[in-house]
């Protein structure tokens, strides 16, 4: 049995899965942002479909809950495909791999979440595949081992993935011009995300509660959708509509402040500015100090940090920003 090539951290995503089912857009006019990725992905789609074939292989990258998952699913729906979905994680051995992609049908979207994690040995029996839609098959071994070449029914592969970096080079290199980067999202792009989810929830909620949900939700539409649940289920238990004053009330509960920082991220910033000085800090030795996972750290608290300017990353590990000073020191940074 071959083993992931990286230990991997702990993921957030798990409690969020029926809410997404639930709120993720069904057709591109619902999904918000990411404008030029939209358009380019739609041309090839569009492009595919006069062809009367399948569009090039796609692969998604960016930060956790920005809508990778949501685009496959757009993509397989515009298509009128069949979406089959697997992990990384999932294909253990080049006998899964063979199994998944002998048996697709013709005009499947097959959606590989967490691509990173395939192994070596798996990437490679994928490149034909990719290629020239066949897959290379060992039979026998030794001297008298020979390979076999099986054609495969035509498909499209869409690949996502929070750590490009760990994909091998050949395997990015497969997706060619079709390798797209999901960024996090503006204010204005999370306000209507968050008005679409309370239509959709039947939630009455005003433009200024809806603005300041957007405002902590670290950017990521997932987050947005998480908040408001849990504010509506505050003004639920309290029996109160949702008002400022409510959500002041239900943030301070959440330990969430104005930036959308929770404890957690309070935690590593004050560790880095007491315990390192403010840095340069290693990631494993301040990971170490937080008994948490550098992964976990570099991956799911460090990007949306980043994005606020209140650390930065130097060759010599992490330090904190004037900004990030300012921040524990009280200052409001709005
Ligand atoms: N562009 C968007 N417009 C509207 N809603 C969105 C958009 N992107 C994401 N969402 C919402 O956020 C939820 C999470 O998105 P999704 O599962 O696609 O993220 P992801 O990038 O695949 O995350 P992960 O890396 O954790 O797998 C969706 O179910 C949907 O409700
Ligand atoms: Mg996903």
């Amino acid at each position: 049995m071959s083993t992931p090539r990286k230990a991997q951290g702990s993921r957030r995503q798990e409690p969020f899965e029926a809410l997404d089912a639930t709120l993720r857009p069904a057709r591109w006019e619902e999904y918000v942002g990411q404008k030029q990725v939209k358009a380019n992905v739609r041309i090839a789609i569009d492009a595919a479909k006069k062809r009367g074939g399948m569009p090039e292989h796609l692969l998604f990258y960016g930060p956790p809950g920005v809508g990778k998952t949501t685009l496959a699913h757009l993509v397989a729906l515009t298509l009128g495909a069949q979406l089959k979905s697997t992990s990384g994680v999932a294909i253990e051995r080049a006998a899964d791999l063979a199994a998944i992609l002998t048996n697709l049908e013709p005009g499947t979207v097959l959606f590989i979440d967490e691509i990173h994690r395939l192994s070596r040995k798996i990437e490679e029996l994928l490149y034909p595949a990719l290629e020239s839609g066949h897959l290379d098959i060992v039979l026998g071994k030794g001297p008298s081992a020979r390979t076999v070449e099986l054609a495969l029914p035509p498909f499209t592969l869409v690949g996502a993935t929070t750590r490009v970096a760990e994909l091998s080079g050949p395997l990015r290199s497969r997706f060619g011009g079709g390798t797209y980067q999901l960024d996090f999202y503006s204010e204005e792009d999370l306000r209507d995300i968050i008005r679409r989810s309370a239509r959709l929830l039947g939630l009455s909620t005003p433009e200024e509660v809806i603005e300041r949900v957007a405002a902590r939700s670290r950017a990521t539409p997932r987050v947005a959708n998480a908040l408001l649940k849990r504010v509506r289920d505050f003004s639920e238990v309290h029996e109160l509509p949702l008002s400022t004053g409510l959500l002041e009330r239900a943030f301070e509960l959440f330990g969430i402040d104005a930036l959308g920082l929770t404890k957690d991220d309070r935690r590593y910033l004050e560790a880095l500015h007491k315990s390192f000085r403010g840095g340069p800090a290693g990631v494993r030795a301040l990971a170490a100090s937080l008994h948490e996972e550098a992964d976990t750290m570099e991956h799911v608290y460090e990007p949306y940090l980043l994005r606020l300017g209140l650390i930065e990353r130097s060759p010599r590990g992490r330090m904190l920003t004037p900004r990030g000073r300012n921040y524990l020191g009280g200052e409001s940074l709005l």
